[in-house]
């Protein structure tokens, strides 16, 4: 079978790391995928030591990748939002599918951005997007399919749990902390969005509209960071038999839904309290399945790139059917109420 031809923009953590398994694990990804992978362009505004690209023609000009002929899928690992959904609409509008690791864009430009892609006649997949190297997304679209899903929570954001972590078992400095977090690659361009909650407002929105079948509705997100949390918050917490974690709380209820993002007391001996530094867990809670949850890191290199290369490989064995990112097509999703915060 003819290879399925790769650009990817970005030569960073994300797009860097991808860049590593492709090559890396080229065999392999090929049984797996029924035909090889292959990477045909990169777009890079720099080069990087990091990211070698062999004989890979390389574009400062990202969008001729996203109209390269020899590209049957982009990779988006830009990040920020203006130049990624120019990327991804001029992508999709130029034949190509889309695996994008972009949770901003997906959440603030999901709707229009997938509904671009079901006129185009191509997937848009954003497995990367939402708790780094855990399948969250798969899990709900294919293992939860026969479920009627009523809640997703979990922590979702990987540079916060690292903070909270770090700052609890060795009375590490908030900043001291977020710099290692940002050395180690974990924390996102502008680290307000990891610390202030926004990050894992943009996850939140996107379980949630796969959960419940909805319309993305981020800015239906209630948004609390953990920016004010002190080391005595922590301590005094501990002293009562509780830790404190950044939860995102997603819930279906007969009259609407309810999505929130804020630091939460959990008892000790709670799953999600044992979940500690960059992990991240997400808990789904569905009307056959009952309660599963998932945990694995939620943010670095290899495991956000394995997630962006699972996605290439769900699009190469799915050939010219496109995929519905939701599950379902978005004509079919339905948007509910959001129920204010008491
Ligand atoms: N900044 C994000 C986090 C990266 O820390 O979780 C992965 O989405």
């Amino acid at each position: 079978m003819s290879a399925l031809r790769i650009g990817v923009c970005g030569n960073g953590t994300v797009g860097g790391g991808t860049i590593e398994l492709l090559r890396d694990q080229a065999s392999l990804l090929a049984s797996r995928a029924g035909r090889p992978l292959a990477l045909t362009r990169v777009g890079a505004r720099r080069d990087r030591d990091d990211c070698p690209l062999g004989d890979v023609p390389v574009h400062r000009d990202l969008l001729e990748v996203a109209q390269a002929e020899d590209v049957d899928v982009l990779v988006e690992c830009i990040g920020g939002t203006e130049l990624a959904r120019d990327l991804v609409e001029t992508a999709l509008r130029s034949g190509k599918s889309v695996v994008t690791a972009n949770k901003a864009l997906i959440a603030e430009h999901g709707n229009a951005l997938l509904a671009l892609a079901e006129e185009c006649g191509q997937s848009l997949l954003c497995e990367a997007a939402v708790a780094g190297g855990i399948p969250i997304l798969k899990a709900l679209r294919d293992g939860m399919a026969a479920n009627t899903v009523t809640e997703v929570s979990g922590i979702i954001n990987g540079t916060g749990n690292f903070i909270l972590t770090e700052m609890g078992a060795h009375q590490r400095s908030f900043d001291d902390v977020l710099a290692e977090a940002q050395a180690l690659g974990y924390a996102e361009a502008d680290p307000t969005f990891d610390v202030e909650g926004v990050d894992a407002a943009h996850k939140l929105s996107i379980l949630a509209a796969m959960a419940f079948s909805t319309p993305l509705n981020f800015s239906g997100v209630f948004c609390e960071g953990i920016s004010a949390v002190t080391p005595a918050d922590i301590q005094f917490a501990d002293e009562l038999g509780y830790r404190i974690k950044h939860l995102g709380i997603a819930k279906a209820h007969a009259d609407g839904v309810e999505l929130r993002v804020h630091p939460t007391l959990l008892p000790k001996d709670a799953l999600l309290a044992n979940v500690d530094g960059v992990l991240n867990a997400v808990r789904l809670e569905g009307h056959a399945a009952g309660e599963t949850v998932y945990s694995g890191a939620g943010a670095g290199r290899l495991p956000t790139a394995s997630a962006v290369v699972a996605d290439i490989v769900d699009l190469a064995r799915a050939g010219a059917e496109p995929v519905h990112c939701l599950g379902v097509p978005v004509k079919a999703l339905k948007a509910l109420p959001t129920l204010p915060m008491e």
